[in-house]
């Protein structure tokens, strides 16, 4: 099958500053919490591989840009650190300014434009220890550190994001625990949801403000990534499978769409949560704070859906409201390395659902792909990784794009993740998602894998074939 994506629609890559940069110690880099947990405890980091050297792209991002430049890519997104930008005291430190300065100067020399996001999972860890996202100085401290990015890079970037994926923080750190700071506490989890989305509002009116002054660049926009899921059930459902829908689209998605689009929460959610002695901490005037948080255009991360069901207790073993478990679909197609599962109409579904909610609001696919484990069991003769599966994946990924652009869906581009190799998180390197491949074993040297020519390929003919 063939599809055609419009001439303006752009390719580019998704990537992260703690998941590449590495460089952990340089240009008086702070600890982040992913820093310290590296250091307290690598055996909880698949192969004992922390933090510190993400893919070595702080030193290799001159060769890197120009892999994007070969393969036709023209954008990438990738995001600052706080603890690089911003000192303990929360003034700029000028060498680390300075080292973003230089990325995106390389960036534009080899024709990609550096999209910038300011939050990857990667708090400070001394605002940890002063209590994270659940403490409102935290929510002033980063609209403190998103005013000070804007007014240093804003003549150099064009397209700014507040945080990626908000939702995966008060899930992965404060309801099941698996993140540092390991609590399974929903409360809490509200109060870290309630607080990043305050935040996201504040940095967005610190941009406002700034582009008022004159000082980001006119051209310039704003914008929200999440890895919204669209929620699935059974074929015939009950009531309860129906709330349990409700729920689950409420906090996943409705919660930061909604913030985006219109600068508002989920009545029904927030009533939900406090039925369900998880309010949100609100405070007088915070309605209208939250009022800033409408996006020029909003960032839609893609891997796989949620099907859900009612649930069969009220409560987990911690005591927390338990809104839905899963539900297998019988005829599912699973990624067995990553456990997620492989929906391609997936994107179309939520597209149209943005059509359909927000019909003026512009987005784009800010990350969708593949992660495998042991790759090399795909090598040729020749020592090339013959990774068709990639190429499916993408191919089948595109197609319902390009037929949701077909049907009205205001989607402008495609970014994958991440077309060369990197660092993620607890499983470090164990599933690799790049056309471009990573050497650990040779000094992070790269290499290309089959797909990157068919990559190059649909990049520049916007053909995907
Ligand atoms: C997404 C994250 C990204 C990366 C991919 C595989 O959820 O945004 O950092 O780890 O998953």
């Amino acid at each position: 099958m063939t599809s055609r994506l419009p001439d303006d629609f752009f390719f580019g890559a998704a990537l992260s500053g703690p998941q590449t940069e590495g460089c952990w110690k340089k240009t008086g880099k702070l600890e982040s919490v992913w820093d310290h947990w590296s250091q307290q405890d690598i055996d909880a980091f698949y192969n004992k591989v922390g933090s510190y050297v993400g893919n070595d792209m702080g030193n290799q991002y001159r060769g890197d840009y120009k892999i994007f430049h070969d393969l036709g890519l023209t954008s990438a997104r990738t995001s600052m650190q706080w603890t690089r930008l911003i000192d303990q005291t929360g003034a700029l430190n000028r060498e680390g300014a300075d080292f973003y300065h230089e990325m995106l100067a390389a960036a534009k020399e080899e024709g990609v434009d550096l999209f910038m996001n300011l939050y990857h999972f990667d708090m400070p860890y001394y605002m940890l220890e002063r209590g994270g996202w659940e403490k409102r100085e935290t929510v002033e401290a980063f609209a403190g550190y998103a005013r000070t990015a804007f007014r240093e890079f804003g003549q150099e970037v064009r397209c700014w994001f507040t945080f990626n994926e908000p939702i995966v923080e008060p899930e992965n750190s404060y309801t099941e625990g698996n993140w540092i700071p390991f609590v399974h506490d929903f409360k809490r989890a509200v109060t870290v949801q309630y607080h990043i989305a305050l935040a996201h509002a504040l940095a967005v009116r610190e941009f406002r403000l700034a582009q008022k002054e004159g000082l980001v660049r006119s051209d310039a926009k704003i914008g929200l990534i999440n890895c919204f899921a669209p929620p699935y059930t059974k074929e015939d459902p009950s009531a309860a499978d129906l709330e349990a829908v409700r729920m689950t689209d409420g906090l996943h998605n409705r919660w930061w769409l909604d913030l985006a689009a219109d600068g508002t929460l989920p009545q029904d959610v927030i009533d939900t949560l406090a039925a369900r002695d998880a309010a949100v901490p609100a405070r007088p005037g915070d309605d209208e704070l939250l009022s800033f948080g409408k996006v020029d255009w909003l960032g839609f991360n893609y891997y796989q859906p949620v099907r859900v069901q009612a649930p069969e207790a009220d409560a987990d073993e911690w005591g927390n409201p338990v809104f839905a478990r899963p539900y297998i679909w019988p005829e599912r197609r699973m990624n067995e390395s990553r456990g997620w599962e492989i929906y391609p109409q997936g994107i179309y579904d939520f597209g149209m659902k943005i059509k359909r909610e927000h019909p003026d609001l512009e987005f784009f696919i800010s990350e969708n792909g593949m992660g495998v484990e042991g790759e090399d069991a795909f090598r040729d003769e020749s020592g090339v990784i013959q990774d068709d599966y990639r190429i499916d994946f993408v191919r089948d990924h595109l197609a319902w794009v390009a037929k949701a652009i077909e049907d009205g869906a205001k989607c402008v581009g495609y970014h994958y993740w991440a077309v060369i190799d990197n660092w993620s998180w607890n499983n470090a390197f164990k599933n690799r998602y790049g056309f471009v491949g990573v050497d650990l074993m040779h000094g992070y040297q790269r290499y290309y894998k089959k797909s990157a020519e068919w990559l190059r390929r649909v990049a520049t003919t916007r053909v995907v074939e």
